[in-house]
């Protein structure tokens, strides 16, 4: 291969999913590339069954990471990343969203020759406490390339002073990777049958941030929140556990209230398929309060603050942080709401726009 003009730094769930979309766009239009695992996730469920199910081929680099404090954990990416860079000098090094293997590709990219380019950029939550809010501001200005999801993302960069030339609306590549995937996950997931579910007569919970479920109180009251809720409906929760959530919910000593059934991350097709059958999607997931959105499933979010303002904005979702009267005040308003909302992340033609304005 010529010498690689894009290096794609990426190291969780969600940075493989969204970025999936131009990595297989490089491969169909022969733009030579590498793809820089930082080893951030590592278990097969949050890690390999993505490459697999998404078609991507094996990291150029895997860095191996793996977990740690946030700033050993950075540095030791930065230092790994920066060694990438100096062998393969690419022209342009991608980022997607607010990791710390984000910051990471960031900071290395910055403190040499190429450009760096952050997709999904400007999204802002305003507070400060959490590490993705820090993270995305560095990020964002660091970038000589912003790509912003909305014309929202851009407005909030243009009120930080980023210069307009560098800033680019293009839609979130979570709908590209939603549309490429949406019917794949109708032909080829039984996940509904495997879990005995019913279209549209369940519930679909994740939490996994770390404001929520490394606090006892707030992870508890998420729980009795929803399994309140659920048993006053009459419905089973599906709720696919992120092993962080999994580790502090024994060491904390919760217990799940019945109607909750914990299942094991699941792979993209059968998270999708959960998504779109739900009758109520309730999460701290940035990325699952869009595709509930894209997909018309109301959304219910744990949180006191989001980044998606523009899923609340449309009647698509409610903030509702973690006090369970107020997550069943919030369930009870939106469990009935039709989806027939417009979807304010773009057209699925992100990945392709990204390219050409790179390129
Ligand atoms: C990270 C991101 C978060 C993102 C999430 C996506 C940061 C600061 N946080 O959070 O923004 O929403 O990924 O899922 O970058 N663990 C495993 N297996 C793994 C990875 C992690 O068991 O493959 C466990 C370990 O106990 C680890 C804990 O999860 O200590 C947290 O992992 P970490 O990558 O630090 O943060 P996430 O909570 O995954
Ligand atoms: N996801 C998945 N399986 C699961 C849970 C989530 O495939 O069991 C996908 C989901 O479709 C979305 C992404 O993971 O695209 C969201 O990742 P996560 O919630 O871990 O991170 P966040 O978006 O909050 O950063």
């Amino acid at each position: 291969m010529a010498t690689p003009r894009l290096a794609f730094v990426l190291g969780t769930r969600p940075e493989i999913i969204k970025l999936s979309p131009l990595v297989r766009a490089c491969l169909e239009r022969a733009i030579p590339h590498v793809v820089v695992h930082t080893g951030q996730h590592y278990s097969e469920s949050l890690d390999a069954v993505f490459f697999e199910q998404l078609e991507l081929p094996t990291p150029t680099y895997d860095l191996g990471v793996g977990s740690d404090d946030h700033g050993e954990q950075t540095a030791t990416m930065i230092r790994g990343i920066e060694s990438v860079l100096e062998a393969e000098r690419p022209a342009h090094v991608v980022v997607q969203g607010d990791t710390n293997s984000a910051l990471a590709g960031a900071i290395a990219a910055s403190k040499r020759d190429p450009s760096l380019a952050h997709v999904e950029a400007g999204l802002r939550s305003f507070d400060r406490e959490m590490p993705e809010e820090i993270n995305r501001v560095l990020v964002d200005h660091a970038a000589d390339h912003c790509f912003a999801p909305t014309e929202e993302s851009a407005r909030l960069l243009a009120a930080e002073g980023i210069d307009g030339d560098r800033v680019r609306v293009t839609g979130n590549t979570i709908v590209d990777a939603v549309s490429q995937h949406r019917d794949l996950a109708t032909e080829k997931s039984d996940v509904l049958a495997e879990h005995d579910l019913e279209p549209g007569a369940f519930y679909l919970l994740t939490a996994h941030r770390a404001e929520n479920v490394d606090d006892p109180e707030r992870f508890a009251g998420i729980l009795e929140g929803v399994g309140a809720f659920a048993t006053r409906t009459d419905r089973e929760v599906v709720y696919p556990i992120h092993p962080r959530a999994r580790e502090t919910l024994a060491a904390f000593e919760l217990s799940v209230p019945e109607p909750i059934r914990l299942v094991d991350p699941l792979d993209f097709l059968d998270f999708l398929t959960l998504e779109r059958h739900a009758r109520l999607a309730v999460t701290d997931s940035g990325g699952v309060q869009e595709e509930a959105c894209i997909l018309g499933t109301p959304c219910v979010t744990v949180r006191d603050s989001t980044e998606r303002p523009e899923t609340v904005d449309i009647g698509a979702n409610r903030l509702v942080g973690t006090e369970p009267s107020a997550i069943v005040a919030g369930a009870e308003a939106m469990v009935d709401r039709p989806g027939t909302w417009s979807n304010p992340f773009g057209d699925g033609d992100a990945a392709d726009r990204i390219l050409d304005a790179l390129l």
